[in-house]
């Protein structure tokens, strides 16, 4: 693990990577219920530049932080073997000041959450087409995880342990992606997580076995995906006013709620669904591997292919301004000053979020 020391500029924050190394933190792109989400500037001192999201987790104890970033840099070293087009990267992870951050593949969009937000506040749902487009891309991320091998040749195995609709995450290109493999703060041991609040927040897409306290697996995986799937075609697990106890209780039954929403579910999706749902792992698929194939056989026999120009559209017609502005980024250069030769980038980056445009 590197550590990593804080360094103030202005109003600019970097996070320091070691080896010359250093990410600039800039607007926040979200918050979850244990970090915030920033969009940062990764910088080598050859001045090599990438835009990468920054995940800061809230700060850990001081007894607790050892162990918390040891399970970080384990995962970490894991997940940043997966390269596949379905997954968002990581690349680095670190501490400052007790708080420790992921860095990762930057995802210009909105999560799979949010555009069934979009949907659910108009009392539309997502088209089916869509969906089952959305979701065999989710499968296929979940499948590159499994298959993914480190560097020594050695298949990884690497499960998500915590996927949910937020952890989709849709780029204006039409592109989808798995995000927060691991790192779910499921994974980072600490006190908060294992409080019933942690767990009562993700228990709505957790597998019975894990509910109760097993660890997650391949299949625990698989049934996340199921109630993915089923609350895009159908509508959630729970009822929605639950207690955390309560929720925690019927997941651990493998409980699933009658069907609020009924649209003509092929044949084909319904099975997928249900054996992804089994309460028993051992009646599930074996790991998302298998689901992925199934799936996408169902899918593509429906005719649904390559879905990203649609998915894409269907973020336009929400998003529109921004998406539009969020694809063209354009960078202003600093004063030209070409005659030293190497200018050291200290541009700004612009035009990036309508909603800061509109403030100046
Ligand atoms: N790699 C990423 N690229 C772009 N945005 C991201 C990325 N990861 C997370 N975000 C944004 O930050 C928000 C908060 O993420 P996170 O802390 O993982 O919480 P949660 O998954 O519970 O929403 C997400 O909803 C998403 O909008
Ligand atoms: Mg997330």
């Amino acid at each position: 693990m590197v550590s990593s020391k804080r360094r103030q500029s202005g109003h600019e924050e970097h996070l320091e990577l070691g080896d010359g190394r250093h990410v600039k933190l800039l607007d926040v792109l979200g918050k979850g219920a244990f970090a915030t989400v920033h969009r940062g500037l990764m910088c080598s001192e050859h001045g090599v530049r990438r835009s990468v999201a920054v995940k800061l987790f809230s700060a850990v104890s001081s007894d607790e932080a050892d162990l918390v970033l040891r399970t970080l840099a384990r995962t970490t070293r894991r997940v940043a073997c997966i390269d596949h087009p379905n997954v968002a990267g990581v690349y680095e992870c670190g501490e400052r000041r007790g708080q420790p951050f992921v860095v990762s593949e930057l995802v210009a969009g909105v999560s799979l959450a949010k555009l069934q937000e979009a949907h659910a506040s108009r009392q539309r749902r997502i088209p089916l087409d869509l969906a089952l487009f959305i979701a065999a891309e989710v499968a296929e991320g979940l499948a590159g995880a499994r298959v993914a091998r480190d560097h020594e040749g050695v298949q990884l195995g690497v499960v998500h342990h915590a996927l949910s609709s937020r952890d989709v995450l849709l780029s204006w290109r039409g592109e989808v992606k798995v995000s927060d493999f691991e790192t779910s703060m499921s994974r980072v041991a600490t006190s908060s997580i294992r409080s019933l609040r942690g767990v009562a927040n993700r228990a709505a897409t957790m597998a019975p076995e894990v509910a109760r306290g097993q660890e997650a697996d391949a299949r625990s995986d698989v049934f996340s995906f199921g109630v993915l799937l089923r609350e895009l075609l159908v509508g959630p697990r729970f009822p929605s006013v639950l207690t955390n106890s309560e929720a925690i209780r019927l997941a651990r039954e493998g409980y699933v709620q009658p069907m609020t929403f009924q649209p003509h579910l092929p044949q084909g999706v319904d099975a997928v669904l249900s054996r992804a749902l089994e309460v028993d792992p051992e009646a599930r698929y074996p790991n998302a591997c298998a689901l992925a194939f199934d799936l996408r056989r169902v899918v593509l026999g429906m005719g649904v292919g390559d879905g990203r120009y649609f998915l894409r559209k269907a973020l336009e017609r929400e998003w529109s301004q921004y998406a539009e502005e969020i694809t063209t980024p354009r960078f202003i250069a600093p004063a030209a000053n070409d005659e030293e030769g190497y200018e050291p980038y200290d541009g700004e980056l612009v035009a990036i979020d309508p909603r800061e445009k509109r403030r100046r």
